[in-house]
């Protein structure tokens, strides 16, 4: 069975980043939306604590540029910190636009809508919808999306490879398609398009643990790299300093904003200890708190260490944060009594795929936004509720220069189907859920907070092993989700490896006993691929 589809845009993601492009293109233009699950899918609805932007006239632009750049520890591009910053406020007004509800200011000394605090940031700058403000925008999105008359969505379906001319032996660097495995009838489709937007999110599944969904499995990176993309500053994945600690809690998050609010980190004996480690104590960056509790727990040989918000009003923190309060107590943990047992998590990916201010690749007619991509805002560590933001201040700017372009764009070449006549089904799927484990683990043992060149050439010895084995299962076996994953997963674990091993110092989010020094230069870890070609658009 064969099915090929045509569209104007092709729009692989259906996240914060991947439904603002889609809204903001022509409504001239036919766009695909794909996702790998339903349409809301990914991290976005995950997100609890906020969106950053300067919204009350106390704070002031400037100030959101000096936390980023404090915050990425002298690595943020400076002109990509403006360029987001400053489209803050447009951004917002976007959002409520497309029906976001946003928690109104519960004082009279504040802006209309309530904003708190999260680590790095001076000033009160996160605007939220409680404390599920991804849900809040990613049922707005969709929504708009579904009513839109231009927007094709495609849900069940996981983009496997890029199609690109240099793939179908045609002069120029360009990328025209995807190959996408429907899910529901487990068959592979042809999409082409005259624009492709890679909008995948990021890669922390590659960890043991992680607050991110199933899925983030950093699948566009890898793709993209595959495809002749250079690829940045992967070693900077960020671990998020409070998941709940419960063997039935599948990693969920106890946001930033807590602390924000007054919430307190403790040792299991009740003792406050981040002001040991920055004066900002449980307000500062999340590397220097999540390295903290890291060190803390090592210490100690404590299982986990403490969140406590007890001390404040019940009905304050209640209304607050509903759905940590509902969520923590299924687990016998009453927050406005209890403090909260929690663990760091992979939470973030800081690199991805080098893109310029409108989201451009390496690849002509392929743009790269969201957690997907590397803008340079983030630096060695992104600053809390800054990457909703980037996701909707790219999605704009990707759109704005597609719809400049779109029409003195050229059709997508004719391309081949999907050839499954070498391969069969699978007979040994223990082998894609065993080398799963393995990565995940070893990257968490080997690739987590506190690195050391010993460990990191242990993990680069075995992920280049389980490369060969995942490849080579690759070739003889029919494509299914599970593997896809398992593919791209060992794809981006060996770039995070690799960019870790480059990154002589420690900055931000990369610490490594053997240079623990930060370099009085900095420099992005660029990696580029043997099919690279520089691009000219
Ligand atoms: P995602 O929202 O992750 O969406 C990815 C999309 O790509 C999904 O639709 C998925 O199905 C699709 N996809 C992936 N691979 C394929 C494939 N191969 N084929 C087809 N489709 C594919 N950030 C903030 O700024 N503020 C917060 O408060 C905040 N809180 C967070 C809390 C949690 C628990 C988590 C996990 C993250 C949080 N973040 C927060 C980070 C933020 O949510 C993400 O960075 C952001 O939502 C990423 O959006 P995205 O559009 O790039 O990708
Ligand atoms: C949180 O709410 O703590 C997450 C915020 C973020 O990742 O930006």
């Amino acid at each position: 069975m064969h099915t090929s589809y045509h569209y104007d845009v092709l729009i692989i993601g259906s996240g914060a980043a991947g439904l603002a492009a889609a809204l903001n293109i022509t409504p001239a233009a036919r766009v695909a939306v794909l996702s790998k699950g339903s349409l809301s899918s990914g991290s976005t609805p995950w997100a609890q604590g906020g969106i950053a932007a300067v919204l009350d006239e106390r704070d002031d632009l400037e100030s959101h540029i000096r936390d980023t750049l404090n915050a990425g520890a002298d690595l943020c591009h400076e002109d990509v910190v403006r360029h987001v910053v400053s489209r803050g406020r447009e951004s917002i007004e976007w959002l409520i636009s497309q029906g976001v509800n946003f928690t109104k200011a519960d004082q009279q000394d504040q802006p209309p809508f309530h904003l708190t605090k999260e680590g790095g940031h001076s000033y009160r700058r996160v605007i939220h919808a409680d404390d599920a403000t991804g849900m809040a925008i990613s049922s707005s999105l969709c929504e708009r999306t579904v009513q839109a008359e231009n927007i094709d969505v495609f849900e069940n379906r996981v983009a496997i490879d890029l199609i690109t001319h240099k793939k179908l032996f045609l002069p120029g660097n360009r990328c025209v398609g995807a190959y996408v495995l429907n899910r529901d009838d487990s068959h592979v489709e042809l999409f082409r398009a005259r624009v492709v937007i890679v909008a995948t999110g990021g890669a922390s599944k590659s960890y043991l643990y992680t607050s991110n969904p199933d899925g983030a499995s950093g699948d566009g990176i890898a793709m993209a790299w595959r495809a002749g993309c250079r690829v940045a500053n992967m070693e900077f994945n960020q671990f998020h300093p409070t998941c709940l600690y419960h063997p039935q809690a599948k990693s969920f998050l106890i946001t930033e904003a807590v602390r924000g609010e007054g919430g307190r980190l403790l040792l299991p004996d009740g003792q406050r200890f981040m002001q040991r480690f920055d004066p900002r104590a449980e307000l500062a960056p999340r590397d220097i708190v999540a390295r903290a509790i890291d060190h803390e727990m090592k210490r100690l040989g404590a299982d986990c260490l403490y969140l406590d918000i007890s001390h404040k009003d019940a009905g304050f923190v209640k209304s607050h944060f509903p759905t940590i309060y509902e969520t923590c107590l299924k687990f016998g943990i009453d927050i406005t009594r209890d403090a909260i047992p929690i663990v760091p998590a992979a939470h973030y990916t800081c690199g991805g795929i080098m893109v310029d201010h409108q989201g451009r690749t390496d690849v002509n007619q392929l743009y790269a936004i969201g957690e997907a991509s590397f803008t340079g805002l983030h630096g060695a560590n992104r600053m809390a509720s800054n990457s909703l933001l980037e996701c909707i201040v790219y999605g704009h700017s990707a759109a704005e220069d597609i719809n400049r372009k779109l029409e003195d764009i050229p059709p997508p070449p004719e391309a081949p189907q999907w050839d499954e006549s070498q391969v069969t089904d699978s007979d040994e799927d223990v082998v894609i859920s065993h080398n799963w484990d393995e990565l995940r683990r070893f990257m968490w043992d080997y690739v987590g907070i506190v690195r050391t060149d010993k460990r990191l050439q242990r993990a680069k010895h075995r992920v280049d092993l389980l490369h060969q084995e995942i490849l080579d299962y690759y070739s003889n076996y029919s494509v299914t989700n599970d593997l896809l994953e398992l593919r791209n997963l060992v794809t981006v674990a060996d770039l995070i490896i690799c960019s870790a091993i480059q990154r002589k110092e420690s900055r931000g989010l990369h610490y490594t006993l053997d240079y623990p020094e930060t370099l009085k230069q900095s420099e992005d870890t660029i990696l580029t691929p043997t099919n690279y070609s520089t691009r000219d658009w």
